[in-house]
């Protein structure tokens, strides 16, 4: 696999056909990562229109929000499907509760990974180790630390081929695809959180704030990836 053809190649290409070129390369070694954030359920109606047997999973964290669970839910009964779910470890989790309680991770920088380690990176290692190709829904425009992500890549930390399909689209047209398909979204969006991670690392952002400003809004923009997207 070249990815700077690749890359070419697609870089006129509809969404929808460069997710049906590795679907149809890599079938279930290829899968989409789903927070069940707008662009993931973008990528999510796209995937079931092609293949209802695709792969596509979340990390439950333990910590999401309520109207996560309920779009999770939502979009099961619509596509008559069961996401996979991957939960942290549960021997984990207890240690980090003894070294550090419940809301540790705000309490330092090493705290703060040191739970996105465990609640989920150490799941989408285990998610990734039978795949060739991981699907997110990155845009570039979501942050400083994404301006510069190609739609496709090789993720050296994960030794997979990461496919970006989204990551020219502006948030308009995220938007415009959910209101003409149809398709389920986490209600928190129409409440001020453009992005949505863990509950008590997530809060509102104000009109014209940065659209990942609150998410760790207590750390510099330069720091705030929790290990799933870090060069
Ligand atoms: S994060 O790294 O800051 O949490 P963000 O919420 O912007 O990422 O989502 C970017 C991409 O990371 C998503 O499109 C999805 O592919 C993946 N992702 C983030 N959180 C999860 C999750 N809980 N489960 C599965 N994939 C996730
Ligand atoms: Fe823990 Fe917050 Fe990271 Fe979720 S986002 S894993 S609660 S530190």
């Amino acid at each position: 696999m070249n990815v700077e053809e690749l890359n070419k190649q697609f870089q006129e290409s509809k969404a929808e056909d460069v997710i049906a070129y590795f679907l149809k390369e890599y079938g279930q070694e290829a899968a989409l990562s789903s927070s069940l954030g707008a662009e993931d359920q973008v990528l999510t109606d796209m995937i079931f229109k092609n293949d209802k047997s695709s792969n596509i999973f979340t990390l439950d964290t333990g910590r999401l929000h309520p109207e996560t669970y309920n779009v999770m839910d939502e979009t099961n009964l619509k596509y008559n499907v069961k996401l996979n779910v991957f939960f942290p470890k549960n021997e984990m989790i207890e240690k980090l509760y003894e070294t550090q309680g419940v809301n540790g991770h705000f309490e330092s920088i090493d705290n703060r990974k040191n739970c996105c380690g465990i609640r989920k990176m150490e799941p989408l290692k285990r998610a990734l180790k039978p795949l060739k190709v991981w699907f997110t829904g990155l845009r570039a425009a979501q942050s400083v630390t994404r301006t510069d992500m190609p739609i496709v890549e090789f993720d050296e930390n994960f030794d997979v081929i990461k496919v970006n399909p989204l990551i020219n689209w502006r948030e308009e047209d995220v938007w415009e695809y959910i209101n003409d398909n149809n398709v389920p979204y986490n209600k928190l969006h129409k409440q001020g959180y453009p992005s949505i991670g863990c509950a008590p690392c997530t809060r509102p952002v104000k009109a014209g704030e940065d659209i990942r400003s609150g998410r760790w809004w207590w750390e510099n923009p330069e720091h705030k990836e929790c290990g799933l997207h870090a060069k």
